[in-house]
């Protein structure tokens, strides 16, 4: 299987690409190659390599930032995926867009499965579901997988920037009212690896099992960690970020497990062997 995988500087196309190397013939490519956004540089690179599969990762996934930059996030998150697309349609390539917990609002209080109704709070949000509809309406061949909370070995996430901050105060506030899945970009990797061999295309939700918050997830970084600091929880009106999220997100990886009895581990054993990585 030839894979080609876009961001590859970012946290899950780098982990990919890291799984994929020694198994398949992969590239791994980045905004030097080609920025998405430009449509003559994303064809001219993608038809000299002819991949049978382009598992697209880049993204603009600063949330708050997206507030400011609304055409920056429309024109990466949904029109680059429809580049993307539309040149899977020309050389018959199949095609993964990776999305979020962030299309839903939040007003459940059990996990959203793949048959509830996307309604986005935020920019983020609606830019990663247009992406979603553009690749539906382009690709035929498309897998959308939607996943969360991500910290992987490459960039930044919430993980590094707690054992950074753990560093430099004595205390933290953490909020305590917004209900996810932390999802190791290994774990999803492999899970992508398992999906990609199937032809069972469609609308999955992939993250590790289980679920906590912000706060939760902190205490538990630092109790496996073995650092001793003071986290106090606080509320999303508290904390004050630019951008609206949704207060639940969890996400049931219900077509995974019906369709093939897939499952992902618990975000805990996640979050231990990438700590055995990363510190
Ligand atoms: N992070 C999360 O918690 C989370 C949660 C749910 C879903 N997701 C989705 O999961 C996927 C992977 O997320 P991630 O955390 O691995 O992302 P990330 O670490 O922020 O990496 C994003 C990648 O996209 C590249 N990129 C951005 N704009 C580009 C452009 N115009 N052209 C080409 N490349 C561009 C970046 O390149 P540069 O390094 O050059 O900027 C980087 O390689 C994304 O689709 C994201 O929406 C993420």
């Amino acid at each position: 299987m030839k894979i080609l995988v876009t961001g590859k500087t970012g946290q899950l196309g780098y982990d990919l690409y890291e799984l994929l190397k020694d198994k398949e013939d992969v590239v791994a490519a980045g905004r030097e190659e080609f920025d998405v956004t430009d449509i003559d540089s994303t064809h001219k690179f993608i038809k000299e390599y002819l991949p049978d599969i382009i598992i697209h990762c880049a993204a603009y996934t600063k949330v708050d930032d997206c507030e400011k930059n609304i055409d920056l996030a429309y024109n990466v998150n949904a029109l680059g995926a429809g580049n993307i697309a539309s040149i899977c349609s020309d050389i018959n390539a199949k095609m993964v867009y990776i999305s979020t917990d962030y299309v839903f609002d939040g007003s459940k209080n059990i996990p959203y499965t793949e048959f509830d109704t996307p309604n986005p709070l935020n920019t983020y949000g609606r830019s990663k579901l247009a992406g979603e509809n553009i690749v539906k309406e382009i690709l035929d061949k498309h897998y959308i997988v939607r996943t969360s909370w991500l910290y992987g070995i490459n960039g930044n996430n919430f993980v590094k920037t707690m054992l950074r901050l753990s560093k430099e105060r004595n205390m933290l506030k953490v909020v305590n009212d917004q209900h996810g899945t932390p999802t190791f970009t290994r774990d999803l990797a492999e899970g992508l690896y398992f999906l990609i061999k199937t032809d069972a295309y469609g609308t999955y939700h992939m993250t590790n099992s289980g679920e906590t918050t912000w706060f939760e997830f902190a205490k538990k970084i630092f109790e496996i960690a073995n650092i001793n600091i003071n986290v106090e929880p606080i509320t999303t009106e508290e904390y004050n970020a630019p951008a609206l999220r949704p207060k639940y997100s969890v996400l049931s990886n219900y077509v995974l497990k019906l369709r093939f009895n897939y499952e992902l581990r618990n975000w805990k054993e996640g979050l231990k062997s990438y700590l055995k990585f990363s510190v």
